[in-house]
């Protein structure tokens, strides 16, 4: 699932992935962001380092406040901005410790520091990462983990998600996808 070049880098974040579920929430982000970069005709060699480091900073947020920093029930928005900031960081360090360019080092920085709070896509970069972090929700992984998180039922996490995809996606391939990955979820739990 991850690109074999990108598996020394992968190898190296898994160290910062160990909360959240968020090693398994960046395999398949990844595997999102490979078919983003193919239908949107942005840089793989941007998209796939900021995708696979973007919550790397989450190891810096104390476990016990993780999920009070994000979602319906936000009591610390600072620690969801720590996420970003840390995680640009941590970026910063292994991508250099790997030599990469200094220049591409700071573009997939500047995508990670604002890649949650930041309502308008600096990039195409930008917006392919945007979008590819937000298409696990529509798997079943996770749909079963971000509704446990926020203790929603099987029927309010769809709704959420329905509304997501018209106001959350930002490329026309990512909503086309969120609403097709919609569709298996919801035949897949009809009731009639
Ligand atoms: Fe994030
Ligand atoms: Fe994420």
């Amino acid at each position: 699932m991850i690109p074999p070049e990108h598996r020394p880098l992968w190898t190296r974040a898994l160290a910062y992935l160990g909360v959240r579920q968020n090693a398994e929430h960046t395999r398949y982000s990844t595997g999102f962001a490979e078919r983003l970069v193919a239908c949107c005709g942005a840089r793989g060699d941007i998209v796939l380092p900021a995708i696979i480091l973007h919550d790397t900073g989450w190891s810096t947020v104390p476990e016990d406040k993780i999920l009070a920093s994000f979602g319906p029930r936000t009591r610390y928005p600072e620690l969801r901005r720590q996420h970003e900031v840390e995680g640009a960081r941590i970026a910063r360090r292994l991508l250099t410790e790997l030599a990469y360019g200094p220049p591409d080092i700071e573009v997939i920085a500047a995508i990670i520091d604002g890649h949650d709070t930041r309502a308008e896509p600096i990039s195409l970069e930008d917006a392919v990462v945007k979008d590819a972090d937000k298409l696990w929700r529509y798997t079943r992984f996770g749909l079963e983990t971000v509704r446990a998180w926020f203790g929603h039922t099987v029927a309010q996490q769809l709704a959420l998600l329905e509304g997501w995809g018209k106001t959350r996606l930002v490329t026309d391939p990512g909503r086309h996808m969120a609403m097709g990955l919609l569709t298996a979820l919801q035949a897949e739990n009809r009731s009639d």
